[in-house]
């Protein structure tokens, strides 16, 4: 092989004219007769390969005409600017090494459906669009441990198994523990208190489990929780310190991963807004939102806008369907099926928001004061708005055990969620804690919870009892909102839901 420098895609700018090594597989592979164009992927991004006939051995030009999609090789060449390839750059191979030829690899430029996809994860991680998220993922659990790390908490590992819940029984996950039955943390919050009792600022970040039956697009029952519990904090400074930390992380993304972001279609001008303040509403405040004239027009409108769109992308696919019964170019008709996917899932969206239109309309005209707020809800709430949104205060028979009561207002208790904007949906949850011995054992009898096993806890209120409060922000489901994914389970690497634990 040619001597020359091993080289990262993501570097290829600082070798300008140099010939260089790269070491991938091939991502997809054309030819035009006398040159191949091969797209190199490495792990750290994309490049265009032009390999000429007569610049390498006749035999080495055929194997690579024949190679299939995802062999692995190295290649050797000279790299050049060039604005119209990916990544900006290409290399005019002299010379290359196959390491290990595929053939029939399952995944093509085809559509594929979402549950052959699940089912192919070990590969499907070798995507673009799997890979673009994995990096914008790690950016945003590097900004979340940098976050608290610079802000003084000290990182306290919370226990996975546990004796007591800390959310909903109902989605427990129990294990036998050497005969007793335990579970698997829904939260590290429990233990955290008594940490933030020792160190004054901490966190937890591990994974989280839930038996979630609901098969909803916000859904995991393996997800990845960060939970802050500050001591001797009220619950401004909680929204304050909420709306700081997704601040950060969204900066960060934005610093960090903008080529991720515009391949992804992310919305990077509304990621530009993210900064405080966000809008703060009480409970109250958005139940009158639900069931005002101003939701039902702004979903009126919706409805409206979804039904245009929805025309529109039948018109395109009409077109592009025409043209690939026709004789075109190869290079041409792949560009069309990718499109056509693309168009087909943006179909299948508009169809969903048309047909969940007026469940959501009537769900919010109908809301009464007392319930929680549900997933459609949430949804209207914050598609009308176009910053992260506090919902706080919300009806203490609607909530968790340890939420503190509004002193003011018992009906009430000192809580907040908050609904990242355009529809997404909750990504944080979190409350002042109730610090009143007694008022925590009555809500702990008021929720069947078994008193014995929350002793512990109740000793924090016993001995130096302090106004505390934290929230936990779901990873995955941060993760979605940033990158603009429908579904949280694009979100995780091996997702886990109630009906799908393939790989
Ligand atoms: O609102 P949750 O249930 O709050 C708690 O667990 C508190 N103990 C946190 C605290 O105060 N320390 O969950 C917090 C967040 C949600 O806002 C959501 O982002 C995520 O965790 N989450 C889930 N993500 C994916 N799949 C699920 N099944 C989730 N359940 C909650
Ligand atoms: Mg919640």
């Amino acid at each position: 092989m040619t001597v020359g420098n091993v080289a990262n895609i993501e570097h290829l700018k600082d070798h300008v004219e140099q010939e260089v090594i790269l070491k991938g597989w091939l991502y997809r592979g054309r030819s035009s007769g006398k040159v191949l164009f091969l797209v190199i992927r490495d792990g750290t991004g994309l490049c265009q390969c032009i390999v000429e006939k007569g610049k390498v051995s006749d035999e080495l030009f055929e194997q690579l005409k024949r190679l299939g999609q995802e062999s692995s090789l190295t290649v050797t060449g000279a790299v050049r600017a060039e604005d119209r390839s990916v990544g900006g750059y290409e290399l005019a191979v002299t010379d290359a090494q196959i390491v290990s030829p595929a053939d029939g690899y399952p995944i093509t430029p085809k559509s594929h459906g979402i549950d052959f996809l699940l089912r192919h994860r070990h590969l499907h991680l070798r995507s673009q669009g799997q890979w673009c998220i994995g990096k914008i993922r790690h950016t945003i659990i590097d900004a979340i441990r940098r976050f608290y790390n610079d802000n003084g908490y000290t990182l306290i590992d919370t226990p996975v198994l546990t004796a007591v819940a800390g959310e909903e029984k109902q989605s427990l996950f129990e294990v036998d523990y050497f005969g007793s039955p335990v579970h698997l943390s829904q939260t590290g919050q429990l233990h955290l208190e008594a940490a933030a009792m020792s160190f004054g600022k901490v966190y937890c970040f591990g994974p989280t489990f839930r038996a979630e039956k609901s098969k909803t697009r916000r859904h995991l029952t393996e997800f990845w929780m960060v939970e802050p519990e500050v001591a001797y904090i009220d619950l401004d400074g909680l929204l304050e310190l909420a709306e700081n930390f997704v601040s950060f992380i969204v900066a960060k993304v934005l610093e960090n991963n903008s080529s991720q972001l515009e391949t992804l279609g992310a919305d990077i001008t509304a990621l530009e807004k993210i900064k405080p303040p966000f809008h703060r509403l009480t409970y109250t405040d958005s139940v009158e939102i639900l069931t005002s004239d101003r939701a039902k027009d702004f979903l009126a409108g919706q409805l409206e806008e979804s039904k245009s769109q929805k025309q529109q992308i039948e018109s395109r696919i009409g077109e592009l369907e025409d043209e690939q019964k026709g004789q075109i170019k190869q290079w041409k008709r792949d560009k069309n099926a990718a499109e056509l996917i693309e168009l087909r899932s943006e179909l299948a969206e508009a169809d969903t928001m048309i047909e969940n239109n007026p469940k959501h309309a009537q769900l919010a005209a109908e809301f009464r004061w007392g319930k929680d707020l549900g997933g459609s809800d949430e949804t209207v709430i914050s598609q009308m708005h176009d910053k992260p949104v506090f919902v706080t205060h919300y009806p203490k028979q609607a909530k968790a055990f340890y939420m503190k009561a509004d002193r003011d207002n018992d009906k009430v208790v000192l809580n907040f969620d908050l609904l990242a904007p355009a529809g997404f949906g909750e990504i944080i949850g979190g409350s002042m804690r109730e610090d009143d011995h007694d008022l925590l054992v009555s809500r702990i009898k008021e929720q069947d919870l078994e008193i014995e096993n929350y002793e512990w806890y109740l000793d924090l209120r016993k001995y130096g009892s302090v106004p505390h409060g934290g929230f936990g922000l779901g990873v995955e489901r941060t993760v979605a909102w940033i990158t603009g994914q429908k579904h949280i389970r694009q979100c995780i690497p091996f997702p886990r839901m109630m009906d799908k634990i393939y790989i």
